[in-house]
């Protein structure tokens, strides 16, 4: 299938996709790590999550500031009406889950009173919650369920991207890269 240049997204919109999804995978590993190296070395993975996740907090404000700006080119006329809503419905869930993800860690974090090390570069400030581990744990606890959640959902995600490039060959994954597959 051959679309028309106006079906891909803007390069900023590319960019901002490729970098947060490489972002969230690595953030992903980084705790799994976290959870299998010696008590001595778990902080350093830790660590770094948390400066990751902040960071992909920082860049999905910038994103949806640019998505505002920029609207999504419209999907192909061969998606059937399901199709339509559960891929838009799943979009705007990352962009709530890209967000409330972070927040919800920066929040939990603060209430062990600690702020987060951005790589030595500066440390973000706990936010003004009061010392309460025992909401801290269950923050923590809800951000693990929900980030797994996500996991299956990003799964899901892909399946769709693929099926729908190899499957259905309507383009879609084209629609994403700044090349192949789109006619101008
Ligand atoms: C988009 C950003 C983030 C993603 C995708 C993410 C993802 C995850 C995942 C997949 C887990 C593992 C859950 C499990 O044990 O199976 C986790 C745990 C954790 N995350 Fe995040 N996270 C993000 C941001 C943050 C931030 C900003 C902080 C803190 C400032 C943070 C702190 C933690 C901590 C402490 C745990 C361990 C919780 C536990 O095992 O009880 N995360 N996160
Ligand atoms: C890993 C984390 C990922 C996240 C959080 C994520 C999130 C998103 C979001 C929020 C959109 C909607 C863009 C918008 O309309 O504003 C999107 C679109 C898209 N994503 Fe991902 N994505 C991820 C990974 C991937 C991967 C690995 C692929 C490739 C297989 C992929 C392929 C696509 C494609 C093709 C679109 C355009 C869909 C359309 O035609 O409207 N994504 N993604």
């Amino acid at each position: 299938m051959i679309l028309s240049g106006r079906s891909r997204y803007s390069l900023g919109a590319m960019i901002f996709h490729w970098l947060i999804a490489i972002a969230v995978i690595v953030n992903w590993r980084l705790v799994e790590n976290a959870h299998h190296v010696a008590k001595a070395d778990h902080d350093w993975w830790m660590n770094n999550h948390k400066a990751l996740g902040i960071t992909i907090l920082a860049l999905t404000l910038l994103r949806v500031a640019w998505r505002l700006a920029h609207p999504a080119p419209p999907l192909h006329s061969s998606y059937a009406a399901w199709e339509r809503m559960l891929a838009r419905s799943l979009h705007v869930v990352f962009y709530i889950l890209l967000i409330a993800l972070p927040l919800g860690g920066w929040l939990a974090t603060s209430f062990y009173g600690q702020g987060v090390n951005m790589w030595g570069l500066f440390t973000l400030p706990a936010l003004p919650v009061g010392h309460n581990p025992g909401m801290g744990k269950e923050i923590f606890d809800v951000h693990g369920t929900v980030a797994n959640i996500m996991l299956w959902l990003i799964g899901l995600h892909i399946l769709g991207a693929l099926k729908h490039t190899f499957w259905d060959k309507d383009g879609t994954l084209y629609r994403m890269l700044p090349f192949g597959g789109l006619k101008g």
